[in-house]
């Protein structure tokens, strides 16, 4: 019950982030399995979006929703990957607090 609340509240708010998504190429660093990539090929139709995931297995998740104008790419966020002005809107959702966890755990591991 709490998980469907929480679904339907994630998808209100991208709505409304939605508002501020310049539709052409759109990219979504840390896709996961694709709930935004799912709203964002809804509410832009006419765009192409790219996902970009570390994880195999949730961009295979992705792939089972059989989004028409996504497309995947499996690689490290905080790598310069893409040159500038490849796309129009660039979104992180969920997914810097992940990669400064692990770059804290990193700088922690690394230091005397
Ligand atoms: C909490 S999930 C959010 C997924 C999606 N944005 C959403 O809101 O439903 C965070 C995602 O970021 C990805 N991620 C974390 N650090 C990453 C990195 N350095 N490179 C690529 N993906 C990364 C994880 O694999 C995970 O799928």
């Amino acid at each position: 019950m709490k998980n469907i609340f929480f679904v339907e509240e994630k998808k209100t708010w991208l709505k409304c982030l939605s508002k501020y998504v310049k539709p052409g190429k759109i990219v979504e660093f840390g896709c996961g399995s694709g709930f935004v990539l799912e709203v964002l090929s809804m509410d832009f139709a006419d765009s192409i979006i790219v996902g970009v995931d570390k994880s195999m297995e949730r961009l295979e998740k992705v792939v089972e929703k059989g989004l028409k104008n996504v497309i995947l790419v499996k690689a490290d966020i905080t790598q310069n990957i893409f040159p500038d002005g490849t796309f129009d809107t660039a979104l992180f959702v969920g997914s810097l607090h992940e990669v400064f966890s692990e770059t804290f755990i990193k700088i922690g591991r690394d230091s005397p």
